[in-house]
């Protein structure tokens, strides 16, 4: 897969890419800014996930052009502690994703999400991605909808929103075998 050398350069990796128009590439751990990139550009990160090996930050190329970042983290699922390496150890992924509202309403966040999915289950094997939102923000629950996801939770008052304090908040999940379903279709 080739991208823009600047891109590369500043990235110092290529992580993947696919068959849409964008180009993804990894954010090196620790890397806290990148040419282009939005400063809150690793949603759902906080210092811990940064730190943390199974914590994927990416960015969204169009061209030479950034127009979203992305977050996908690993976590473990919930399971019997007496199993210490049971399935459900690392066995969940929870992503987030942000576009630049000069971009917005073009299909990239959909396109992001999906690129995610597919690097959590085809890649990385988990059996359970999620991804959460403010339940106000359709754009984002839409992404999650249009690509299969299942809303499972409406959380009352369980979201933190700096100007409006505590609002409700959705969850969605799939599961791998839903994704390959959807894949063979
Ligand atoms: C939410 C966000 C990721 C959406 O990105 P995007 O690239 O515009 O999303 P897409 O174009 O892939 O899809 C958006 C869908 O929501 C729909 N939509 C957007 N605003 C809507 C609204 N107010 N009411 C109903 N549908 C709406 C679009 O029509 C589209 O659905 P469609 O393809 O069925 O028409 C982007 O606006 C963003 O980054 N917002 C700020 C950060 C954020 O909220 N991130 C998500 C945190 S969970």
């Amino acid at each position: 897969m080739s991208g823009p050398n600047h891109a590369v350069d500043a990235l110092g990796a290529l992580s993947w890419g696919w068959s849409g128009i964008l180009r993804c590439y990894a954010r090196p751990r620790g890397r806290r800014s990148v040419r282009g990139a939005h400063p809150a550009y690793s949603p759902g990160s906080s210092p811990e996930r940064e730190a943390a090996e199974d914590h994927h930050p990416v960015v969204a190329f169009l061209g030479e052009e950034v127009v979203g970042t992305a977050s996908l983290w690993i976590t473990d699922g919930l399971g019997q502690m007496h199993v210490p390496d049971g399935p459900w150890r690392k066995a969940e992924a929870g992503i987030g994703y942000m576009i630049d509202p000069a971009h917005a309403g073009r299909g990239y966040a959909t396109e992001i999400a999906s690129a995610l999915l597919s690097l959590a289950f085809d890649d990385l094997g988990v059996h359970r991605v999620t991804a959460g939102c403010f339940a106000d923000n359709v754009a984002s629950w839409r992404v999650m909808e249009k690509l299969g996801m299942r809303r499972e939770q409406h959380g009352v008052r369980d979201s933190w929103h700096a100007e409006r304090g505590w609002i409700d908040g959705f969850t969605y999940a799939m599961l791998a075998e839903e994704w390959r379903a959807r894949q063979a279709r």
